[in-house]
């Protein structure tokens, strides 16, 4: 054991990726708007703009692809399924759903509530797009920590719920006009930070106290367990599925896109403990999805899913994975590169702001760096910063976010540590002439300002 730190797995397939030249990518960069979303992925050199969807997947996954059960209705698939979410979150009704912003859609149709508040660490957007659509009031309550992008002040889980922010509420505004806390594991915006048990814990009672329920959105749920092992007391020696099915003890339902821990392509679950909102759940899915039993999924998929969350909640498995996302942030502080910390579970987070001093937010320093990571070296990135959670008052006046952030999301059980090698040279000799770049002009966004990121066209200033 001593010696057998490497990939807990060996390589069976390879997908050739292809090397481009400077100018090429200038121009490329030009014609996609200078916007990370609109280029090809054929330009892209190493891929980091998401870990959703882009898992590789085991020879045991291809392998029960191959038995999906394509019924339509009581597809032996979906009882696979179903017997292993049931084992990881330890609750007993699964719906599936196509991915997990469909399992948010029929969740917020059933825990939100017009001009009612939905208390969060920090909603991931597609519960918030669903949430104002509906006209309920997504607020995000995580810990003071969990906005402090300056260096390392030791604490563990920068997900937490503030409990103080969500006992103000109640007070403020009555238990009654909230309808729902959602807690998100881990949480995505501010750098994949995880939320301990006692977190979980507490929500749960300060919530059952006012008769509010209890939601958690798991598309990482495994790597939020591990943190919890690793950092927690009192988990050191508990397995990742008795600290997962713990965690679920503390909500009444679950949403996940299981394009995340489930390593697959695509999926997403709505999993509960209530038998009348599972129902509920079963007639959104009728019309919005597809039948009960595979819900927007093929047989196939399901199968791949199935074995997926096994294989994601095993031990070997995150340790490998958290230790390299870990690595490749120990080498960009090694280059001085500002980035969160410490790091979180799928990527590595750096801080725009403090990386261009001199460009200011209304400038959008974060895509700025992405532009040049793709520049550089085809390295593509995503922003998380002025243009994805920027907004605007009703005067039409730009808010700008708290947090400035470049996301360097690793795929699962895709790259090598050299591939993550040249991911931290090119950012580090970016950091290094830093003081050779200016801003962006945003020259176009699209009709709902929440979603311009993807659309957004901006010109070099
Ligand atoms: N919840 C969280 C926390 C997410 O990170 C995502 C997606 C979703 C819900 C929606 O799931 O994509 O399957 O519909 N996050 C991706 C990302 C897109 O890049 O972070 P989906």
């Amino acid at each position: 054991m001593y010696y057998q730190t490497a990939e807990p797995f060996k390589i069976k397939v390879v997908e050739q990726i292809k090397k481009s030249t400077k100018r090429e990518r200038q121009q490329w960069l030009k014609e996609a708007g200078y916007n990370a979303f609109r280029l090809k992925a054929e330009q892209v050199y190493i891929d980091c703009i998401t870990d959703s969807g882009t898992s590789a997947m085991s020879d045991k996954q291809w392998a029960a692809m191959m038995i999906g059960d394509e019924s339509y209705a009581g597809c032996k698939s979906f009882y696979n399924l179903e017997t292993s979410v049931q084992d990881v979150f330890g609750m007993p009704y699964v719906q599936p759903t196509h991915q997990g912003r469909a399992a948010d859609y029929i969740m917020t149709r059933i825990y939100a509530k017009p001009k009612k508040y939905a208390i969060g660490n920090m909603h991931f957007d597609t519960f918030r797009g669903n949430a104002e659509v509906l006209g309920a009031l997504p607020v995000d309550y995580v810990v003071d920590e969990g906005l402090n992008s300056v260096g390392n002040t030791g604490y563990p889980f920068k997900g937490n719920i503030d409990l103080n922010k969500m006992q103000n509420l109640i007070n403020e505004k009555g238990a009654e006009n909230i309808s729902v806390v959602i807690v998100t594991v881990t949480c995505n915006n501010n750098g994949g930070q995880p939320v301990s048990m006692q977190n979980l814990r507490e929500v749960s009672k300060l919530a059952k106290k006012y008769n509010i329920p209890v939601v958690i959105d798991s598309a990482r749920l495994a790597e939020n367990a591990y943190f919890i092992k690793t950092r927690e007391k009192g988990y050191e020696n508990k397995s990742i599925k008795e600290i997962t099915r713990e965690m679920f003890s503390y909500c009444e339902t679950a949403t996940m896109s299981s394009k995340k821990d489930g390593l697959v392509n695509i999926g997403g679950l709505f999993v509960t403990k209530n038998k009348d909102v599972f129902a509920m759940a079963n007639q959104l899915a009728i019309v919005h999805e597809g039948f009960i039993t595979y819900g927007g999924m093929s047989g196939r998929d399901m199968e791949a899913l199935a074995v997926g969350l096994q294989e994601a909640t095993s031990e070997d498995y995150l340790e490998y994975r958290i230790q390299q996302v870990k690595y490749l942030g120990d080498q960009l502080l090694k280059r001085n590169v500002p980035i969160i910390e410490p790091t979180g579970g799928h990527g590595v987070y750096v801080d725009g702001r403090r990386f261009f001093e001199n460009i200011p937010q209304c400038e959008f320093p974060s895509q700025r760096l992405v532009v040049a990571m793709f520049e550089e070296a085809g390295v593509r990135c995503v922003e998380l910063g002025a243009c994805a959670f920027g907004s605007k008052d009703s005067d039409g006046n730009p808010i700008w976010p708290a947090l400035e952030l470049m996301r360097i999301a690793l795929p699962r059980r895709v790259y090598t540590n050299s591939h993550l090698d040249v991911i931290a040279n090119v950012c580090g000799d970016i950091y290094k002439n830093r003081n050779s770049f200016s801003g962006l002009k945003l020259v176009y966004e699209g009709p709902i300002t929440a979603l311009r990121h993807f659309t957004a066209g901006f010109e070099l200033l």
